[in-house]
């Protein structure tokens, strides 16, 4: 089973309008001289308001080298729905990719596992694909709690879907205690956390589904990580928060994962 590597750049709540159109486009000169079919899927999702843009600079350059993500979305299609964006209104707008179930949208927004899944659902009706995210907090880690967390997360987020619609989404494990502290979680631990993963996913639907959906890991990731963790039987990418706001680091990780 081959699957495609991606490497998503969640840029967070930075950059405006034109910090963001300056970042994608110098990403897309640092790999103008890679061929598309050697490189990993890549994504770079940034802020709401600079979607528009950063998808007008993407297809300028034409090469398609460069998906575009959203950080969120809601799942309702349209409606008195102050603040939010649908699925639909994202793909209007270029997205191919949205991330979903972010430990900081978990944590400071109170996103439920039932709204993850409502999210996923609406994101795969409108043919876009949802990048779910799922991962423990130390203290869980700590209590030995990491994987059955991590199992009731999965499920409830995949919950409803057909084993078609689970192979076309990507899973990000990020462990909350690695996002953003520099402590990335030791590659085999995470390469072990992700077949977990595979197995929840295999109960839920059947081997062959477990074994073609990608397993990003996600938590601190910088291009002097990226080679062992790619080295990872089961490790399919990376989520990349700090490290993808600076075109050299993000290039420097995307290519140390081409296969
Ligand atoms: P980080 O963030 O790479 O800065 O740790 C990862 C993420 O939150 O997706």
């Amino acid at each position: 089973m081959t699957r495609r590597p991606i490497i998503a750049g969640n840029w967070k709540m930075h950059n405006l309008v034109s910090d963001s159109i300056a970042l994608v486009q110098e990403i897309m000169n640092k790999l103008s001289d890679e061929n598309i079919n050697d490189l990993p899927t890549i994504v770079v999702a940034p802020v709401y308001t600079s979607l528009y843009s950063v998808n007008e600079t993407i297809n300028k350059c034409g090469c398609g080298k460069i998906k575009l993500g959203a950080q969120n979305c809601y799942f309702e299609e349209k409606g008195a729905f102050t603040g939010e964006e649908s699925t639909q209104m994202l793909k209007d707008v270029g997205c191919e990719y949205i991330i979903i179930g972010h430990s900081e949208r978990r944590g400071y927004f109170n996103e439920s596992d039932e709204m993850i899944n409502k999210k996923a659902k609406a994101i795969l009706n409108n043919g876009l694909i949802p990048i779910i995210c799922c991962g423990e907090s130390l203290e869980q880690r700590e209590n030995n709690e990491t994987d059955t967390h991590i199992a009731s997360q999965i499920k409830a987020a995949l919950n409803g879907l057909t084993n078609e619609e689970i192979e076309k989404s990507v899973i990000a494990y990020e462990p909350i205690w690695a996002i953003g502290t520099g402590k990335t979680c030791d590659a085999i631990e995470a390469n072990r956390t992700i077949k977990e993963i595979r197995k929840t996913i295999a109960q839920i639907s059947n081997e062959n589904t477990a074994q073609a959906v990608r397993i990003l890991y996600g938590g601190s990731v910088k291009p002097e990580t990226i080679k062992e963790q790619m080295a990872q039987s089961d490790i399919d990418g990376a989520l990349v928060g700090g490290a993808s706001l600076k075109a050299q680091s993000f290039v420097d990780i995307v290519l140390g994962a081409k296969k």
